[in-house]
């Protein structure tokens, strides 16, 4: 518990610079295309994390979005899988509807996982085995729900791709109403408290699902790539997170039917982060 508490306490301390930072002028710069960004702050958040982390546990292992870890290809020992701030484009645009999010794995084994919504002070945890907490309040296990009566979050982009379209449209005409929150890591931890009912997206990164993961879990929640497998925390995957019944229900309806196509696009896009 003495490591779930550490990791806590780096995580709020994190987002506390940021916020006081937050009017400081931003350096924006970007990464693989124009609406893929980067800010100092998500480089000087890593580079916290990571000082804070190696100078109490110096034979701990970090990945992160920013660089740290780039050569790790094993989860053997302590490893640390961290994004500084997810939801860079809510960071930038917005200046809130960001969190830092942290998940740690021994020996491959999930150990805990804490998500900041650094704006409203919100502290998502769980050490995996002891319930997850919101704050210091516990939250109550997922009730399960039909997608007729669901709120599904996902990004919009996906509805509008011609190899994507027939496969997600569907889902979001049957569901009660969509959500698109732009943090796959507040989408994770909107799961766990039942603010929505089911998170689809169909890439994330390890640092993106590293932390939502042990927490939705924890609350019950099911939580698998699209192909119904579970997540490689080494690798990017697609994500089907949602409470037990409605997993069900999204994977065998509406996924399964699309196996071959699903397939395909997994084939061609997840064997690296
Ligand atoms: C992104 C956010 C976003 C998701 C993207 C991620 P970043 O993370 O989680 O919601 O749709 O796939 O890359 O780059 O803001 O840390
Ligand atoms: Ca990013
Ligand atoms: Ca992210
Ligand atoms: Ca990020």
């Amino acid at each position: 518990m003495e490591l779930f508490e550490f990791m806590k306490e780096i995580t709020v301390q994190a987002g506390s610079n940021i916020r006081q930072k937050l009017n400081e002028p931003l350096l924006i710069e970007t990464k693989s295309n124009a609406n893929d960004l980067v800010t100092n702050m998500d480089k000087e958040t890593e580079r916290f994390l990571y000082e804070t982390i190696i100078n109490t546990y110096p034979e701990h292992k970090i990945i992160g979005e920013e660089g740290s870890g780039k050569d790790i290809n094993d989860l053997s020992g302590t490893v640390w899988i961290i994004d500084p701030i997810d939801g860079t484009l809510n960071f930038v645009h917005q200046g809130e509807n960001f969190a830092i999010s942290v998940g740690v794995f021994i020996d491959g084994k999930k150990y805990a996982g804490v998500i900041y919504d650094v704006m409203r002070d919100k502290l998502y945890s769980a050490c995996a085995g002891h319930g997850a907490y919101l704050n210091d309040s516990p939250i109550e296990p997922l009730t399960n729900t039909a997608l007729k009566q669901s709120i599904v979050s996902i990004n919009p982009n996906w509805l509008t791709k011609p190899y994507t379209a027939p496969i997600y449209g569907p889902i979001v005409v049957d569901a009660r109403s969509a959500r698109s929150y732009g943090s796959a890591a507040l989408d994770f931890a909107y799961v766990a408290t039942g603010k929505v009912d089911a998170y689809i997206t169909l890439r994330l990164h390890p640092w993106d699902f590293a932390g939502g993961l042990i927490i939705a879990e924890e609350v019950g929640a099911v939580v698998t790539n699209q192909l119904d497998e579970s997540l490689n925390m080494l690798h990017a995957n697609s994500i089907l997170v949602a409470n037990k019944a409605l997993h069900h229900e999204i994977y065998s309806n509406y996924m399964k039917p699309y196996q071959t196509e699903l397939l395909t696009i997994h084939q061609g896009r997840f064997h690296s982060r």
